[in-house]
């Protein structure tokens, strides 16, 4: 074990990215560096999820790998949604624990990690989030939290309790984090928010449209995405937003969980099948070339096999880029427990399965329309497996992996002309 040396394990979504970004970097304020080995640690961190039991189960038998380093001296931290869930009962369990952090206190590391609180589980209304504190692992990209929270009660979701209350981050915050990223070089832009598209700043009244606007304006930004949107709280002025600004991205995830209007109405999803599929043709009226992609969970309680065709060609309707797909998993405490079971695992798996080989034929005839054509395509680096083949994204987020006589720097928008799909990402070479 080194002194003053940390590792974490991160699980699940792109919040839980960042905040191992923001543990990261206030653990360097405060002179501890990264190794790669939990074995060297003297901090290890396991930020988790807790989306799916799953996902929970895993937190669990990796905490009980970790006790003989834990009682062996190194400081053990739970992170994130399990601990947000588990709170005091992770120590009780696991007694190797030294604390317990829940997503609201991520700021806040120096509380426990002085040892004036072990368990750090509420949600304080004043959130410290120090953006010169960030550790960015990518030269060109940026994640920036805009909302943090749900108000939604989607019954099969547990988000509103780990996560808490939504809570907007002031405008002129979000955009000072944003002006400081690129000029550090990130020229891509991820805005991140549980239900972002609900975002509104109380001091200023600015909406998600104003934000989206606000910073896809400025200067040297070249590409903007954003995760996750909910289709009710999709506006006029957000099309219009994303219509005018060509860097912000034609990739728009748009989760849907079914396309059986009585299974949405049990999951709370404030939407039917019709209105879903009426925004999806709407904006692509507005924006031609936008592709989309989404969630869907198999298997809810009371999910027939008519219910479950509906998803199916409601995914030939509108052929998602990419999609994610779960059985579903009930969670403590959410009103799904309520409604009922969760329809059989022998017949959920083969609702999965069947769900995905679909997917997979439709992402493969849209891959293979790529070949021949010239691409945008944003370098981000060498590639991982081998340093002569540069990587990069299209701005509809497919990995193009390609050669390139010119030396480039990565943050650069390419041209690149494929010359073959693969499974799930497209090959080709940079034009001169
Ligand atoms: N079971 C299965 N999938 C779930 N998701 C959220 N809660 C559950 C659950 N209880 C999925 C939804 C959501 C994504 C992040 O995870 O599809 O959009």
């Amino acid at each position: 074990m080194i002194e003053n040396t940390y590792y974490i394990e991160t699980w699940g979504c792109q919040m839980n990215d960042l905040d191992t970004q923001r543990l990261a970097g206030q653990l360097r304020l405060r002179g501890f560096r990264p190794v790669s080995s939990d074995q060297d640690a003297s901090l290890i961190l396991l930020n988790t999820c807790s989306i799916r039991e799953k996902s929970e189960h895993k937190v669990f038998s990796r905490l009980g790998e970790l006790r003989e380093l834990g009682t062996g001296g190194a400081r053990i931290g739970v992170c994130g949604c399990v601990a947000q869930q588990e709170g005091e009962a992770i120590l009780k369990r696991m007694p190797f624990v030294d604390f317990v952090i829940g997503p609201g206190n991520v700021g806040h590391l120096d509380e426990v990690l002085s040892g004036a609180r072990r368990v750090a589980v509420d949600f304080p209304a004043y959130r410290q989030y120090d953006h010169l504190a960030v550790d960015r692992p990518s030269p060109t990209k940026a994640l920036v939290t805009v909302i943090e929270g749900c108000n939604k009660n989607c019954t099969f979701c547990i988000v509103p309790t780990t996560r808490g209350r939504e809570i907007s981050r002031p405008f002129t915050e979000i955009l000072k984090e944003v002006r400081h990223a690129v000029s550090t070089g990130r020229v891509e832009i991820e805005l991140l928010g549980q239900t972002i598209n609900a975002y509104r700043c109380s001091s200023s009244g600015n909406d998600f449209a104003d934000l989206l606007r606000a910073v896809a304006g400025m200067e040297g930004i070249k590409r903007v995405r954003f995760v996750t949107s909910h289709p009710a709280e999709v506006t006029e002025k957000m099309i219009g937003v994303m219509r005018d600004h060509e860097n912000i991205s034609r990739y728009f995830h748009l989760p849907v969980q079914s396309g059986s209007t009585a299974v949405l109405r049990r999951m709370k999803r404030l939407y039917t099948r019709e209105r879903y599929l009426d925004l999806i043709a709407h904006i692509k009226r507005e924006i031609p070339r936008i592709v989309f992609s989404t969630d869907l969970i198999v298997g809810f309680p009371g999910e027939t096999e008519e219910d479950f065709q509906q998803t199916l060609s409601l995914m030939n309707l509108v052929r998602f880029g990419s999609l994610f797909a779960f059985k579903y998993s009930p969670r403590p405490g959410t009103a799904a427990l309520r409604i009922g079971p969760p329809v059989d695992d022998v017949t959920s798996t083969r609702r999965l399965r069947q769900l995905l080989d679909l997917q997979e034929k439709i992402q493969k005839a849209t891959l293979n329309r790529y070949e021949g054509e010239t691409v945008t395509v944003l370098y981000e680096g060498p590639s991982r497996h081998d340093a002569n083949i540069l990587s990069g994204r299209t701005d509809d987020n497919w990995t193009v992996n390609f050669k390139s006589h010119l030396a480039l720097l990565p943050g650069t928008l390419v041209e690149v002309r494929v010359s073959s799909a693969q499974h799930y990402t497209l090959r080709g070479e940079a034009l001169p």
